[in-house]
């Protein structure tokens, strides 16, 4: 019964992220398993981890992956909106925690702390609104990020929590780079 649930729970992630990111999916980049999905048997490790191509997607656009059942956003950013990423001060973010899954807990949610390249080019994230868990909208809201209808929590170029009713950045899930084209989650 666990995985008919799981598997609906799935189904209608995907309908939100193919309704939140209409257009912004990048042509040609390439998603695919470490192990052979065909095996029945190896279903969990399947989901468990996946190697993502992301040369195809362009400065302003974001890939939307579903990984592990829930959406995630890769995003390649503009030069503009790293820097408005990185001119906010931690006294102006709702959460000063930076959620990412790759470093310490207590690491603070500097825009360097949330990206996966030390140019911040890159940004990787659950796409989960952490008030009830909606998918949020990208380029939208108050702070040129994402938007998350449901009850208006704005979310800014770095995913960080600004405005609303949502109490926590948008998370990073663990990942690694493979090479300048691919990346690991899981
Ligand atoms: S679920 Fe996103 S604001 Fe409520």
């Amino acid at each position: 019964m666990a995985h008919v649930d799981d598997h609906s729970g799935t189904r209608r992630d995907f309908l939100y992220v193919a309704t939140g990111a209409a257009g912004a999916i990048a042509a040609g980049a390439a998603v695919w398993p470490l192990v052979n999905q065909m095996n029945p048997s190896a279903d969990v490790q399947a989901l468990a981890s996946i190697q993502v191509d992301i040369s195809a997607v362009e400065v302003g656009s974001q890939l939307t992956i579903k990984f592990l059942g829930k959406p995630v956003f890769i995003r390649r950013r503009t030069p503009e909106e790293i820097e408005e990423a990185r001119a906010v001060q931690m006294s102006e973010l709702v959460d000063t925690n930076a959620r990412n899954e790759n470093l310490e807990p207590d690491a603070m949610a500097t825009d360097q702390d949330r990206t996966l390249d030390e140019a911040g080019e890159w940004l990787i994230m659950t796409g989960v609104c952490t008030h009830l868990g909606c998918v949020p909208i990208g380029e939208a809201g108050d702070f040129g990020g994402w938007f998350c209808p449901c009850h208006g929590s704005h979310y800014d170029t770095a995913g960080r929590i600004r405005r609303g009713p949502a109490p926590e950045n948008l998370p990073i899930p663990v990942m690694r780079r493979v090479s300048d084209t691919v990346v690991e989650l899981g």
